[in-house]
């Protein structure tokens, strides 16, 4: 089974709109891109971004409300970020499970908001360092990826991202062994639950310090099927050889 690749960007609270010129750059430099290409700016920006790219190009969120509409100040509907362009939403990042206490259930429900409005979710798992080092990794994400999934993904529709913490924006990655064990944990975990058709057909991106200089040997281990990417993905000169290597995996 060929799964096509994925190079995703997540700017977190970084980018005003003079940042959108960095897309403009992105798109010119990967017309027809050898993997899909998603970035997920601040929501201020997706209606702008949205508009500004071409169609190589998919933007995203980086979170939504499970509810469709209501009395909840200063939140997002999936349907919102649908209408303001998305295409994606990324769901349950560490950052929002530490930042705005997102439990898996939260996760999941918000999940299943954003499938049914018709996005596509980017579903982030990963372990703390304190939990790698008592050895606790696989536990961890299995025990998230049951959470925070329901029954209704597709292949299509689901994207699941490891991202151990310790290793976001830190500049440590883990060892090439590592993300291998973890990603072919994920994989099997998804064979299991959803059968092969839907377990083969998800892809499973690494994140966390992905940069320029190690993207090529990140890519080249078993079932990575791309990066998410943070600090890197804000300048097109930094995201633009990430793709590059990406293309050529
Ligand atoms: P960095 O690439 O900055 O380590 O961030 C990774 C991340 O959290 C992407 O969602």
């Amino acid at each position: 089974m060929t799964r096509r690749k994925l190079a995703a960007g997540n700017w977190k609270m970084n980018g005003t709109s003079a940042n959108l010129a960095e897309l403009d750059a992105l798109a010119k430099a990967h017309p027809t891109p050898g993997c899909d290409i998603l970035i997920c700016p601040p929501a201020t920006l997706i209606a702008r971004a949205a508009q500004a790219v071409p169609d190589q190009i998919a933007i995203g969120g980086q979170d939504c409300h499970q509810n469709e509409t209501g009395a909840h100040t200063g939140d997002i509907s999936a349907q919102m970020l649908l209408d303001a362009g998305a295409s994606h939403v990324i769901l349950g990042h560490s950052e929002r499970r530490e930042d705005h206490e997102e439990s898996d259930a939260d996760v999941r429900s918000k999940v299943v908001a954003a499938l049914a409005a018709g996005l596509k979710v980017v579903v982030c798992v990963g372990e703390s360092l304190t939990e790698r080092e008592a050895n606790n990794t696989l536990d961890i994400i299995g025990g998230q990826m049951a959470g925070s999934i329901p029954d209704v993904v597709t292949g299509e529709n689901l994207v699941v991202a490891y991202e151990p913490i310790w290793a976001i924006g830190t500049g440590k990655v883990p060892t090439l062994d590592q993300i291998g064990d973890v990603h072919d944990f994920i994989r099997a975990r998804l064979e299991r639950r959803f059968g092969v058709g839907v377990g083969r057909s998800t892809r499973i991106l690494y994140g966390g310090s992905v940069k320029p200089s190690n993207a090529t040997e990140i890519f080249a281990v078993s079932n990575v099927d791309g990066a998410l990417v943070g600090g890197a993905s804000l300048k097109a000169s930094d995201f633009s050889p990430i793709i590059a290597a990406l293309e050529s995996a």
